[in-house]
């Protein structure tokens, strides 16, 4: 089966659930998309398809990059914040999924509980595309791994390090880099390490990469290609904010941990970012960031998604 026949039809979960190949076909299309782009071609394979974007937390660079990539293919993007429609009210994922599949031939989620993303993907009939929940947040690792090719070459033999919360961008971090052969330390501080059982998942798809968990943010850069950080207090943790700086106050990418880093090392970071928390305006404002491509590859990296779940 080809590639293009193989992901027709089915949901982004979490890139647990991708082969190696399927993520490589995808971050190939992706290029091949932006190319496109940077060319000013039109290229419409989505022409008459509909995307319902389900928000029940905030997005600047999801909501975007989704209502613009699908209308760029050809088709239309439908904003649906939770406040808005029924689920706010109560009425069961389950209806919601089987009503908004007679209507769209997409559903991107962006939500808390990642059971919610499962229940609405079992009951729909369209592919369903995971856009954060508190676990995940598989969309943002393909824009990160795109980039990371764009400015690595390979990505087999890389190493990426994460400092700061185990969360869901840790999560998504250390199983695509697992699957893709980058070698991934995470560095957070007791209590807020990765969960176990995600951990483990990943450490499961390691394939000769090497998935560390440390509370030592030295040891985690040493010899990374890659530094990564996000905030300290996730969508939903707003009220731990204080505790959390507390808690992080020695993992903050700065000068001093990017010299354990190699030279050539880039700075990522899935925005939206605060500067003098868990990463200075030195470093993020500086040479070897890279996070506004980072972010704009979020367009190119769902495009190619789009076209290949939903054309
Ligand atoms: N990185 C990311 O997902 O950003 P938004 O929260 O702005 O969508
Ligand atoms: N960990 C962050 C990522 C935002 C894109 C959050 O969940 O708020």
């Amino acid at each position: 089966m080809s590639f293009k026949e193989q992901l027709k039809g089915r949901d982004l979960l979490t890139l647990a659930d991708y082969s190696k190949a399927e993520i490589a076909y995808l971050l190939e299309l992706a290029t091949k998309i932006k190319n496109k782009r940077k060319n000013g071609e039109v290229y419409q394979p989505l022409k008459g398809k509909t995307l319902g974007m389900i928000f029940e937390k905030s997005s600047t660079r999801t909501r975007v990059s989704f209502e613009a990539g699908i209308y760029q293919l050809g088709g239309t993007g439908l904003f649906l914040s939770s406040n808005d429609i029924q689920i706010g009210r109560g009425e069961p994922i389950s209806d919601t999924a089987k009503v908004l599949s007679g209507y769209l031939d997409g559903i991107m989620i962006r939500t808390f509980s990642q059971k919610d993303v499962e229940d609405l993907a079992e009951n729909a009939s369209i592919p369903v595309i995971n856009g954060l929940t508190d676990d995940y947040h598989p969309c943002q690792v393909l824009a990160d791994l795109q980039t990371i090719k764009e400015k690595k070459g390979e990505l087999a033999g890389l190493k990426l390090a994460y400092i700061g919360d185990g969360n869901n961008m840790a999560h998504s971090l250390m199983i695509g880099c697992a699957k893709m052969g980058i070698d991934v330390a995470i560095a957070a501080p007791n209590g807020y390490q990765p969960k176990a059982e995600i951990t483990e998942h990943a450490k499961s798809f390691a394939d000769g990469s090497e998935v560390l968990i440390t509370d030592d943010p030295i040891e985690a850069v040493k010899d990374a290609d890659v530094i990564y950080s996000d905030v300290w207090a996730s969508m939903g943790q707003e009220q731990e904010q204080k505790l959390r700086e507390k808690a992080f106050a020695t993992y903050q990418v700065n000068t001093e941990l990017f010299s354990h880093a190699h030279d050539e090392a880039i700075f990522m970071h899935c925005l939206p970012a605060h500067r003098g928390e868990e990463v200075t305006t030195e470093i993020i404002d500086g040479p070897q960031s890279v996070v506004f491509e980072e972010a704009e590859n979020r367009l190119h990296a769902q495009k190619a998604l789009m076209v290949a779940l939903m054309g």
